[in-house]
């Protein structure tokens, strides 16, 4: 790949992704709107990212993506001359598909992905909507690009999202309490954090039911893990979580329209 690839937005999931395409395509061009000082000056010290006025950045790239926050689109993309013939790849949570293609006019086919801030290092899941070969291309050697049926399947992923920070909060009570017991905060943690990424790590991840068949490995009758889970089955935890995803899922469709 050394085309030149565009960024309208160098915020704060622009940064991550225009440093793996940095690293991972050295020979490509990256241009990136000269905004956000603070992201932007530290981008631009990359080989082959520069800092450029929105519309050069749209002259000079067939490949764009959007990540501006959904007002600012509305505000910000109208005034841009996009070409019929530019792949754009939008990243935004609370707009739609068919709105963004109002926007991009003479461009079409926007599709639209979720990143996610570790895109930098690889490992992320990139859900996506239409099928994008552009972002396979760009991202899918070192991330999982998963093609949604329908546009309708972007929201859920979204508010799946965030499990992450109530997931942190789960993994920081262990850490913190086994702290407490074994003498060592650092320990806690460092024991807490590799117990789980790496039982995480050995999983497959292929979509063939691999959570059901480690519970079952993990459900031997008197077991920890067993006792563990059926009491914390009990408080109501797992209900709470679902109906917060709904409650999420509610919130995004809302805004999307
Ligand atoms: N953050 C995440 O983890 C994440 C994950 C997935 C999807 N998203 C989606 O990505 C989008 C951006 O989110 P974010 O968290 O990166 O927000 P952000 O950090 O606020 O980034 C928005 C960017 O838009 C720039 N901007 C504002 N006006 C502009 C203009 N006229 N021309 C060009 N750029 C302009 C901002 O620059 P200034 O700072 O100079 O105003 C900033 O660089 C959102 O729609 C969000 O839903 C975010």
């Amino acid at each position: 790949m050394n085309q030149s690839i565009g960024f309208l937005g160098t915020g704060r999931i622009a940064e991550p992704m225009i440093r793996s395409l940095s690293r991972r395509f050295p020979n490509s061009t990256i241009l990136v709107s000269a905004r956000s000082l603070e992201i932007s000056t530290r981008v631009e010290t990359l080989h082959n990212v520069s800092v450029s006025p929105n519309q050069n950045i749209l002259e000079q790239c067939k490949i764009v993506f959007i990540c501006l926050l959904a007002n600012t689109a509305r505000e910000v993309l109208p005034q841009l001359e996009f070409t019929s013939t530019q792949e754009i790849i939008s990243v935004m949570a609370d707009i739609s598909l068919e709105e963004v293609s109002s926007l991009i006019t003479p461009a079409s086919n926007p599709c639209v992905t979720i990143p996610l801030p570790f895109i930098e290092q690889g490992g992320c899941p990139l859900p996506v909507y239409p099928e994008s070969p552009v972002l396979e291309t760009l991202f899918g050697d070192e991330n999982d690009v998963i093609t949604l049926s329908s546009e309708s399947a972007i929201p859920p992923h979204f508010a799946a999202t965030a499990i992450l920070s109530s997931t942190m909060k789960q993994l920081d009570v262990v850490a913190h309490w086994l702290g407490e017991h074994a003498g060592s905060q650092r320990n806690g943690e460092r024991y807490v954090a590799n117990l789980v990424s790496g039982y995480l790590g050995a999983m497959p991840r292929d979509g063939a039911g691999r959570f059901k068949e480690a519970m079952e490995d993990l459900s031997t009758e008197g077991g920890l893990n067993n006792q563990l889970r059926q009491l914390i089955t009990e408080s109501g935890h797992y209900e709470t979580l679902r109906d917060g995803l709904e409650q999420l899922h509610r919130r995004l469709k809302a805004a999307a329209g």
